[in-house]
């Protein structure tokens, strides 16, 4: 029998839904616009990778879609489910990463198995897995305060991992790795992405990495964030991170996108 999941996407629903949302703050100079008029459709099993200037509202959409910021107007659904509470199989990988302090690394990635409903019996060996891959494997007693900032955000990511989603929001959670450990990260998400078909909105200031991950990449203008443009990225899959680097293809969708982005065009610089 089709899954609820299923029959929503024979359905045409999409995944996450943006109808004409504008986002606002209460500030101490008055209404502060964050997001204006954005509409955007995330389809299931898509991947979505969202650019802009800093302060453009990146991070106020994904919250929004999580359930933590009201859109002042317009609509916010996922799986055709309007949002109002944080909505379920829905998994965010903050900017600033939220362990818990009173765990050690072992126990915040254990929170993420437990969500997903992993058995107990099962879950210290996918944990030692994911340890090493996060190149964590002799932290796996330390708490959070002991960690780099870098470190954290690898213990986050391997929460989020092991929780598997069906929707996962991510902002810039690459942002304060290494490069080697930001490639062996992004090769995982998508081995698990092209596995398991997860849909993901994904926040970064890094245009490779955005071109490398994703199946379409929207820019925002600055502040009040508003859609720019898009760019299908059609480059094979499975991808080889390294290889695309000196792919002319990749080459232009990267140019493309600096160039949309306007002042920030390194050429420029
Ligand atoms: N809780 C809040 N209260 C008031 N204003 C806020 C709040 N959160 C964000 N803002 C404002 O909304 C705007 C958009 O912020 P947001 O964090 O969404 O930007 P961003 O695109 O994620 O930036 P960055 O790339 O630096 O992370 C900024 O001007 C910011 O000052
Ligand atoms: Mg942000």
């Amino acid at each position: 029998m089709a899954s609820r999941d299923e029959v929503k996407a024979a359905a045409g629903v999409p995944r996450i839904l943006l109808d004409n949302v504008s986002i606002a703050y209460a500030s101490p100079r008055g209404r502060l616009l964050a997001v204006d008029r954005v509409s955007l459709a995330v389809e299931r099993a898509e991947f979505v990778v969202l650019v802009g200037p800093s302060g453009c509202g990146k991070s106020t959409v994904l919250r929004a879609i999580a359930g933590l910021n009201a859109a002042e107007s317009g609509t916010i659904a996922v799986d055709g489910k309007q949002v109002n509470d944080p909505p379920e199989h829905i998994g965010f990988m903050f900017q600033r990463d939220t362990l818990l302090p009173w765990l050690t690394v072992r126990g915040n990635i254990e929170v993420g198995l437990e969500l997903a409903g992993v058995p107990s019996p099962q879950r210290p060996s996918r944990i030692t897995d994911l340890l090493a891959l996060l190149r964590l494997s002799e932290f796996h007693d330390a708490y959070p305060a002991q960690l780099s900032g870098g470190m954290r955000h690898r213990v986050s990511l391997g929460r989020m991992l092991a929780y598997q989603p069906a929707v996962m929001l991510m902002d810039e959670p690459f942002g304060a790795l290494d490069f080697q450990t930001k490639v062996a990260m992004g090769r995982e998400l998508l081995r698990i992405w092209e596995t398991e078909r997860r849909s993901i909105l994904f926040v970064t200031h890094d245009i490779e990495e955005a071109v490398a991950l994703a199946d379409r990449v929207v820019v925002f203008s600055p502040r009040p964030g508003r859609i720019v443009a898009e760019h299908r990225i059609d480059l094979p899959r499975p991808r080889n991170l390294r290889a695309l680097r000196t792919d002319p293809a990749f080459t232009a969708y990267t140019s493309a996108i600096w160039e949309t982005l306007g002042d920030g065009d390194p050429a420029a610089a």
